[in-house]
């Protein structure tokens, strides 16, 4: 049944098409499909599997009279319940602006690179399917990009330093994927995540990711809203430059091997969630003190240097989780602590 399913390789790439079609139609006049394009599309369809009801109208022009999940501008596939693989075809797709195939759990297969040649793309989610392989460095060309979500699939091998050149990416999520390797940082890669200085969503948790990250791969000129490192398998110490990004609202870097102390972030502000739990950290526990913004903090399961209650517990004016599972603190907790107005949940043993 699996590989009947594969030969019906091309349904992704048939709705992209069609999308492709509309667009390069619409800034033409407002009128017809291609029939180029659209005759692709229909022998596309014929080779998937569930494809909306719609396509199967006499109508050859996916724009004029609407198919489906097709616009002028983009194909939206998402949750089609669409089976099969995504085909080369889809790099004739040019116009295309928007592709979001999310939710087809059975579409999956490698990722041709031909996605690369979609120059005009601003949106690319294939979220939630069943995509595996690598990451294809093509993807790196697709310079107009600002929503990137390949999250929730089963990629394999490092994340391509080509995805630096996304200069216009304001949202980046690799998560819950099989990446391994390094983090690709332009000093030692040539291109890396380092150059995404519009980026307000690295989302690299629940992969395989590994190694020390360097300094340079954070600073102040960056604008990243949500750090999520978290459940890999990243070592060394976390990197100071993470404390120099005044945007920086949650940092999850727990369940991972990160040593040594915890740098300065008193400078984040804005920071609201901070993980740092299950890691092998040393040294004095941070101080948090003035971090106002902070609202859940975990340091849980760290090697900590033992110390008595620090006096930030009841400074923090909008603390709402406290979690601080074997941290080494002894003695009594303030009675203040619990005349927080915002705490609901407290957890030091
Ligand atoms: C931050 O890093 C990027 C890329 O490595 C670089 O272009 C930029 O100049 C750096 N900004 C600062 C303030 O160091
Ligand atoms: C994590 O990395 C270390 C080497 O740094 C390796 O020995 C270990 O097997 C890795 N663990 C996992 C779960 O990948
Ligand atoms: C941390 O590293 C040790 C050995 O270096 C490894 O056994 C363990 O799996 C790693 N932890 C994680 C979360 O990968
Ligand atoms: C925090 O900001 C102040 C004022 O901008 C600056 O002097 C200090 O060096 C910063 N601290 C860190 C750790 O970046
Ligand atoms: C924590 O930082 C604050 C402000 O910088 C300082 O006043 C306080 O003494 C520090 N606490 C400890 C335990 O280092
Ligand atoms: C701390 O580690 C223990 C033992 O591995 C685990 O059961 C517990 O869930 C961890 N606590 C947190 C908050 O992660």
């Amino acid at each position: 049944m699996a590989k009947g399913e594969r030969e019906g390789r091309l349904p992704l790439l048939l709705l992209l098409l069609l999308v492709l079609c509309l667009l390069a139609q619409s800034r033409i006049a407002a009128a017809a499909t291609h029939p180029q394009d659209a005759a692709a599309l229909k022998s596309l369809m014929r080779k998937w599997s569930n494809v909306p009801a719609s396509w199967r109208k006499k109508s050859n022009d996916p724009c004029g009279d609407k198919w489906d999940g097709i616009e002028c501008n983009g194909a939206n596939l998402f949750g089609m319940n669409m089976k099969g693989t995504l085909s080369d075809d889809i790099g004739s797709l040019t116009e295309l602006r928007v592709l979001d195939l999310s939710s087809n759990k059975d579409l999956g297969g490698p990722l041709t690179p031909a996605i690369g040649k979609l120059i005009q793309l601003i949106n690319l989610a294939l979220i939630g399917c069943s995509f595996s392989g690598s990451v294809p460095s093509e993807l790196g060309n697709l310079a107009q990009l600002e929503f990137f979500g390949l999250n929730s699939n089963q990629f394999t091998g490092r994340i391509p330093p080509s995805l630096g050149k996304l200069s216009k990416v304001k949202w980046l999520d690799l998560a819950d994927n099989k990446l391994t390797g390094l983090l690709p940082n332009s000093r030692d890669n040539g291109a890396g995540l380092d150059q995404l200085l519009n980026a307000e969503h690295f989302h690299l948790n629940q992969n395989s990711l590994e190694g020390p990250i360097p300094e340079y791969m954070f600073n102040s000129s960056m604008h990243l809203k949500h750090i999520l490192l978290d459940r890999n398998n990243f070592s060394g110490t976390i990197p100071s430059s993470i404390g120099v990004i005044p945007t920086l609202e949650v940092l999850r870097l727990n369940n991972n091997n990160f040593t040594g102390r915890v740098p300065a972030m008193n400078n984040l502000t804005k920071l609201h969630v901070l993980m740092l739990s299950n890691n092998k950290l040393s040294g004095p526990m941070p101080n948090l003190t003035d971090m106002e913004g902070l609202g859940n903090v975990d340091l849980s399961n760290n090697s900590f240097t033992p110390s008595g209650v620090p006096s930030w517990f009841t400074e923090l004016p909008g603390l709402m989780t406290l979690t601080m599972q074997s941290v080494g603190i002894s003695g009594k907790l303030p009675q203040k602590l619990f005349g927080l107005r915002a705490l609901q949940h407290v957890n030091i043993e």
